[in-house]
């Protein structure tokens, strides 16, 4: 097995880079054109054809179309397919999540299909995986496909929808608009497409939903980062009326009834109509447009409508049949089977950026001001003194932060004060002040940059400031048990039992990115709620 996707697990649909996502379409061309042609040969090339090889289904939240593609593509490999029924296994008798699939990967090498309400699941079972496998000797790693998490990723819905995308430009990456429209809220597949749609060199979004059901913040912020032409508008019919370039390619969402909370709920039927195509919409559309979606669509309040499956601009019904082969080439991929002649690009995973230093020294100033950090009415001879605390926020919430901060380092103790100043500038800022504090070690010096970035740490001896840093947001935090994602539905929250400790990364913008479930954090909200 020496292809760089044998073994890999797929969580998100960025765990492939850009080339190896062309990679996979250039593969699943020529796997849909070996069936069309019926060519055995290409065909073999495609199976893992090994009776000991394992994939298992196992889908804890309903599914038609992902489960039974997956399980079709898993049985044109020849490989043993196996289902775990959830409601009837020890899930039930309040196992976790890492015995039952620890247990499972013992058997054989599998490939392990998982669809769950609980986000970034898949991440986790991926870690804990290759632990036990490594501390039992075993010979083979687990690997991991995410079939839908809760409202956070589908990675494979996004191979297959960009796969069908492509089909209709011409295979051609250089740039893609399509307008994303429907219940952009809590829709996964949409989610995805915020890092899927990377494969194109230029992209332009149109997201067409009504405010109750547009598409997170964090995930508009990211497609903005990501370079991406965005626009937003209400409904169908504002976007056809005022759009100047309408897209050609439309990609439908149903509204997720069964995640809307009751205030939604009740407004169902009139957030229904802005998203629901109308037969006096058809002279807006443009020459060649297609209509796509994930599906399924409701039998009575469908998006799309039933009369226009008979028209040319039905693309989601050979969008649902490409699952199936997006499925085979990504078993086939995972499975070793293929992938050899993958050439990898530099940059192909990003770097790792944990050495990044987060706390930089500067220079102590050398003029009087120098001394002037005091206590009280007495000058600080020794201890710490931390400054320009949330800079520009206003003072309630300085002060709020600030018992934060001195709650996080356990600074609690002891003499010392907080005070809000108002610079030369008209903003304020907090200043932390503890004489005779501890010196501060490595990790006390991690979760400061983590709760108070942009800030200074000065240490005084005798009576001058001797040492002197500025902080930044560390790469990643993790390994401290006063972390925990804000998300209900993550795996690390503790209120899922998982025992899945909480770990974040910087984002671009400035956020705190949960590792498993994605959900943006200020460096305030990483947090555990203090007593
Ligand atoms: C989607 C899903 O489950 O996220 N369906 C699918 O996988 N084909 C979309 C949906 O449920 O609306």
């Amino acid at each position: 097995m020496s292809s760089v996707f044998a073994s890999r697990s797929l969580n998100v649909i960025d765990d492939l880079s850009i080339s190896e996502r062309r990679y996979f379409f250039t593969k699943v061309k020529e796997l849909k054109d070996a069936i069309v042609a019926n060519d055995e040969k290409v065909l073999d090339s495609f199976r893992i054809n090994d009776p000991d090889f394992g994939i298992y289904e196992v889908f804890l939240e309903d599914s038609t179309r992902t489960k039974e593609s997956f399980r079709n593509a898993a049985n044109f490999h020849h490989v043993k397919v196996s289902e775990l029924i959830s409601s009837s296994s020890s899930i039930n008798k309040g196992e976790s999540y890492a015995d039952t699939f620890n247990m499972l990967s013992g058997y054989h090498n599998s490939i392990f299909i998982v669809r769950s309400k609980v986000e970034g699941l898949t991440k986790w079972l991926s870690e804990e995986c290759t632990e036990y496998a490594e501390r039992n000797n075993l010979p083979y790693r687990p690997a991991f496909i995410n079939a839908g998490d809760g409202k956070h990723e589908h990675p494979t819905q996004e191979l297959l929808d960009e796969f069908t995308f492509l089909e209709d430009i011409g295979m051609d990456f250089s740039s893609i608009h399509v307008a994303l429209v429907g219940d952009l809220y809590h829709g996964r597949t949409v989610h995805s497409k915020a890092d899927g749609l990377r494969i194109f060199d230029h992209v332009k979004v149109d997201l067409i939903a009504p405010e109750e059901l547009m598409m997170p913040e964090s995930y508009i912020e990211k497609m903005k980062e990501n370079g991406f032409e965005v626009s937003i508008y209400s409904s169908i019919e504002e976007y056809l009326k005022t759009a100047q370039d309408p897209a050609k390619l439309w990609y439908f969402t149903r509204p997720q009834l069964e995640r809307m909370g009751e205030r939604i709920l009740q407004k169902q039927d009139i957030l229904r109509e802005a998203i629901t195509f109308r037969k006096d919409f058809l002279p807006y559309l443009k020459e060649g447009t297609r209509f796509y979606h994930p599906l399924p669509r409701h039998k009575e309040h469908p998006t799309i409508p039933t009369w226009l499956d008979k028209t040319p601009l039905n693309g989601w019904e050979r969008q649902a049949i490409n699952g199936m082969y997006c499925r085979i080439v990504l078993l086939s991929l995972v499975g070793g089977k293929i992938g050899d002649d993958y050439v990898p690009v530099p940059g192909d995973h990003e770097t790792d950026r944990r050495t990044e230093e987060y706390i930089i020294q500067v220079e102590p100033s050398k003029d009087k001001k120098n001394k002037n950090y005091s206590e009280g009415v007495r000058p600080i001879s020794d201890g710490i003194v931390i400054d320009h605390i949330c800079k520009g926020d206003d003072p309630g919430a300085i002060r709020n932060h600030m018992r934060l901060i001195s709650s996080i380092l356990g600074l609690d103790d002891g003499r010392g004060g907080e005070w809000v100043s108002r610079g030369s500038d008209g903003q304020y800022k907090g200043i932390i002040f503890r004489p005779g504090a501890r010196p501060l070690e490595r990790k006390d010096l991690k979760r400061l940059a983590a709760v108070a970035p942009h800030c200074t740490l000065n240490i005084i001896r005798d009576g001058r400031v001797a040492e002197k840093y500025r902080t930044h947001m560390p790469p990643r935090i993790y390994n401290f048990d006063d972390l925990c994602c804000q998300n209900d539905a993550c795996i690390s929250n503790p209120i899922n039992g998982e025992g899945v400790p909480a770990s974040f990364y910087r984002t671009p913008d400035g956020h705190f990115a949960c590792a498993y479930c994605g959900r943006f954090h200020t460096f305030k909200e990483i947090w555990k709620k203090r007593s």
